[in-house]
């Protein structure tokens, strides 16, 4: 692998991401289906949380899905063997020693990778030699810099900030929603559209209080307590009191705001 992964491989990390795409299906993905026949390269696929869904809304297409991890590539399978898909293929790539031939590709999808990667632009300049004159390239981030909620709490900033200060440490950027669209146009895409999604959670909405608010965000900072102690961040009692906060937010009178950014580009 070519970075550092700030969330690790272990099974919390993959169940956290297969809540997360549950609960985000409609805002992420209601708007990216591939016509019959199109190839597409999902880069840094992860543990499949993604594909399943991409795969279900276009079933016509051919997926192509990559990930540094052969343990999270064979969580994908099973993932993907469950729904019954047939339309995806997983194989283990790194995004910066791809063994496609370039035009090999109509559209790249890549979700929550940019993130990890100390070479934003140039996995997207990569990428986009796989593309085909006029195909697309998706991107989905998300920007830890656009969490707010109700009750506020300085402490529950603070443990957000340990994630971003470890991300930084690990050469990613726990911000990057923000800076898509001048990513995307660096990388040399045309046509670029950057559009904000924005979760919004209150206890109306319950299926997004447990799935997101809890088991997706909340359990993300909660995952990294023990890195950011070691690294002298935090003191646990801190950093305890900053997830006690972010879960109180998730209580009948709590709210939970959080943004993030999809990208869609062409290639000229
Ligand atoms: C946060 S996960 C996202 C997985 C999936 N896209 C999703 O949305 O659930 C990031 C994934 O990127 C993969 N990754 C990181 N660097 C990579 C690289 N250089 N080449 C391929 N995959 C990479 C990691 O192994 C991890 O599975």
């Amino acid at each position: 692998m070519s970075e550092a992964y700030v969330h690790g491989y272990h099974p919390r990390a993959n169940e956290r991401l297969q809540d997360q795409a549950a609960a985000l299906v409609d805002l992420l993905h209601s708007d990216t289906s591939y016509p019959p026949g199109s190839m597409v390269l999902e880069a840094g696929c992860g543990v499949g949380a993604q594909t399943v869904t991409l795969a279900q809304r276009s079933p016509d297409a051919q997926f192509t899905s990559i990930d540094v991890s052969a343990d999270s590539l064979a969580e994908a399978q099973r993932a993907a063997d469950a729904a019954g898909l047939t339309n995806v293929q997983f194989r283990q790539a790194d995004i910066f020693a791809l063994p496609f031939a370039p035009e090999s590709f109509d559209h790249v999808f890549v979700c929550f990778v940019l993130e990890h990667l100390s070479r934003p632009v140039d996995a997207l300049a990569i990428l986009s030699t796989l593309l085909r004159p006029g195909g697309t390239m998706t991107v989905i981030e998300g920007d830890h810099g656009s969490t707010y909620f109700h009750p506020d709490s300085r402490a529950a900033h603070m443990a957000i900030q340990c994630q971003v200060q470890l991300q930084r440490l690990a050469g990613g950027n726990a911000l990057i929603g923000r800076q898509l669209y001048p990513l995307m146009v660096e990388a040399g895409l045309e046509a670029v559209h950057v559009s904000p999604r924005m979760v919004y959670v209150d206890s109306s909405k319950p299926g997004l209080v447990d799935g997101f608010t809890r088991k997706t965000f909340t359990a993300m900072i909660e995952g990294v307590r023990e890195s950011a102690i070691e690294a002298g961040m935090t003191d646990p009692e801190a950093f305890d009191a900053g997830v006690r906060d972010l879960y109180r937010t998730a209580a009948a009178d709590g709210v939970f705001c959080y943004t993030f950014f999809k990208g869609v580009g062409r290639r000229g």
